[in-house]
């Protein structure tokens, strides 16, 4: 007996052997998930990424065999070589795909030793994530880790064969670089070289790109990675995975189709699931006024309705001032949600002031009446008005929210999600796509008193928005779009500006002068006036797609060694303090700036 492979050679995985396999002489390996001693007789259950065989030590096989096999704990490694037997009928598994036969074992290798591990290695894990991280070699022998990387890894060779049979070409993109603007804080990186001087690394590949598009590859991907520091979220990390791309002489519908074929491709290979083309698509505005948000959840109705019209002369002055203020008044018909109690209604009010609500009016419609502290301030006339607009009948309660538009939208748009989770409406394994385009090409940023490009300053405006570029800038809307995925956005692009005078003129807009725009990206000017052909493009959040895919709630389950909300990493302990060489090298020395 030794404890190196020596001549087993392995003749199956964990979850290959069946009932027709019954006899065969076979060699398995892999880690011990589960031991039993059953009156000298040792059962293990033998794991490997495929799945799990029951193995047996009987001493009426093998004395020797069976002693050494006294020794075996969990998480052990082993090689073991034996023959496949029936299962007495009685400890037949029907759940195991391996559970008609045991290999009862005749061989056995003791590969490597384990400590006890941290935690159980099963799906329901009771260890707190921090030290699942920590130790995220055992995490992922987890069978849900294991089954979702392997569904990533399915998903990037489906998107990989798709986009090469569709004429793109792979090139790769650099990470030293410098700052591209996608809205995010940058990552930097000092230079020895050039000391004093830092890189940035990319939010994304998103000047290289169009500068290929430049240099005439037509058609470019791209599985990458991309940095960004800001704060995060369960579908927010530090560094995370786009499957970026780009396309010449194409206009929005060309691109969406083309996504589109590849997000059916992936569902089919990783699901078997057929989705229907084209997704829906409806206009930012449309998406707002109806769902709130810019990523509409289309699971479930619930829509938003606005009636400032009807409130703005109404008794209720909270109503009546917001609208006469330029706000708007909207509401949620919760159908057959009377019953909500004081305490739940209170709840949602938290929720809503979460979003900077500054309250949550609500009216209950009973058979006679109308229950609700502001019912009083409403005459007939408005109340009927109401009933229609918000197709109010007994049994039903509404939610009113009465401020600017952006948070009226925000926060009621939120409570529409909150209330599907609450009442259920959202089914399991449904899977609803939208497009959402035409986002309005800048936003209004009152902190700094400027614009800003919604999407990157590099974005098309729509061709017959270019003239209000100067006379009314919030006006105008952009060839961007978004794919939206049960309220997650999981791609984002746009059809890109190719001109440099129109460019300039964004830059303008944007409050970056000439020498400014050529010190960030002179570059990419300079190109532009180089024969640059009509493009656009998009890039899709792999980790969110994979995310939903598997039916996760946190993009770290589809990520083999992901960073903490404090974007650490438990297992590395990384970020670390460099060396006092390693500052001197660069010329860096550390001071903390007092606030
Ligand atoms: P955008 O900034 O919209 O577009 O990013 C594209 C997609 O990347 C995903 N994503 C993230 N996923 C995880 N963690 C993050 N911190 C994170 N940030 C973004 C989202 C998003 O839809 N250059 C443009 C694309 C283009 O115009 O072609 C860009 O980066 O799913
Ligand atoms: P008040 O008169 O302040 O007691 O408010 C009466 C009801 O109106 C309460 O249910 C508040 O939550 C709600 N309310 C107050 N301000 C707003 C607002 N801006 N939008 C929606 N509801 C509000």
């Amino acid at each position: 007996m030794t404890d190196l492979l020596g001549d087993l050679k392995r003749t199956h995985h964990c979850c290959e052997l069946r009932n027709t396999d019954i006899n065969k002489e076979v060699v398995l390996m892999g880690w011990v998930q589960h031991r039993r001693d059953h009156g000298g007789v040792i059962f293990i259950d033998l794991r490997d990424k495929e799945g799990i065989t029951q193995i047996v030590f009987n001493p009426e096989n093998s004395n020797a065999v069976h002693e050494k096999a006294q020794e075996i704990r969990n998480e052990y490694v082993l090689g073991v070589k034996g023959k496949v037997i029936a299962r007495p009928d009685n400890m037949l598994n029907p759940n195991m795909k391996t559970g008609a036969i045991e290999v009862l074992i005749d061989e056995l290798c003791i590969f490597s030793k384990a400590r006890t591990p941290a935690f159980q290695i099963e799906d329901r894990v009771e260890a707190s994530e921090s030290i699942r991280l920590q130790y995220r070699y055992l995490d992922l022998r987890r069978p849900q880790l294991q089954k979702n990387l392997l569904a990533r890894h399915k998903a990037t060779m489906a998107i990989r064969k798709y986009l090469d049979n569709n004429g793109f070409v792979d090139i790769e993109t650099p990470f030293l670089t410098k700052s591209t603007p996608e809205g995010a804080r940058d990552y930097l990186v000092p230079s020895r070289v050039n000391q004093g001087e830092f890189y940035a690394l990319p939010q994304s590949p998103q000047l290289f790109k169009q500068l290929l598009m430049i240099a005439g590859f037509d058609r470019y991907y791209q599985i990458v990675k991309c940095f960004r520091d800001e704060d995060l979220r369960a579908d927010r990390q530090p560094e995370f995975t786009q499957i970026d791309m780009e396309l010449s002489f194409v206009d929005e519908q060309q691109v969406m189709e083309t996504a589109e074929g590849m997000i059916v491709t992936i569902f089919k290979k990783v699901l078997d699931i057929d989705l229907v083309t084209p997704f829906p698509r409806i206009t930012y505005d449309e998406a707002i006024s109806r769902f709130g948000l810019d990523r509409p959840d289309l699971r479930f109705d619930l829509e938003l309705r606005d009636v400032s019209d009807i409130v703005k002369d109404a008794g209720f002055k909270v109503f009546a001032n917001v609208v006469k203020n330029g706000g708007l008044v909207k509401a949620i018909n919760a159908k057959g949600c009377a019953t909500f109690t004081r305490k739940q209604i209170d709840e949602l009010t938290n929720f809503a002031s979460v979003y900077k609500a500054k309250g949550l009016a609500w009216i209950k419609i009973k058979e006679d009446l109308w229950q609700s502290p502001i019912a009083k301030f409403f005459t007939d006339g408005e109340k009927e008005a109401l009933k229609k607009r918000l197709d109010l009948e007994p049994g039903d309660i509404v939610f009113f929210v009465a401020d600017q538009p952006k948070i009226t939208n925000e926060a009621l748009g939120q409570l529409r999600n909150e209330l599907a989770r609450r009442l259920g409406l959202i089914l399991d394994n449904t899977y609803e796509f939208t497009w959402v385009t035409q986002f309005p090409l800048l936003d209004y940023d009152e902190t700094e008193k400027r614009y800003q490009a919604l999407h990157h300053p590099f974005t098309a405006p729509l061709e017959s928005d270019i003239k209000k570029l100067s006379s009314d800038p919030l006006a105008v809307k952009s060839r961007a779009y978004d794919l939206v995925l049960n309220g997650i956005e999981i791609g984002g692009g746009s059809i890109r500006i190719h001109s440099t005078e129109l460019q300039g003129k964004v830059f303008n807009c944007l409050g970056i002068d000439e020498n400014e725009a050529n010190e960030k990206f002179g570059f990419l000017l300079n190109a532009l006036a180089s024969g640059a052909p009509p493009h656009g493009g998009i890039a899709f959040g792999l980790d969110r797609l994979m995310m939903l895919l598997c039916q996760e709630d946190s993009i770290r389950n589809v990520i083999a060694f992901p960073k903490t909300q404090k974007a650490t990493c438990p297992l590395t302990e990384a970020p670390s303090k460099p060396s006092t060489a390693q500052l001197q090298e660069l010329s860096i020395k550390i001071s903390r700036i007092e606030e």
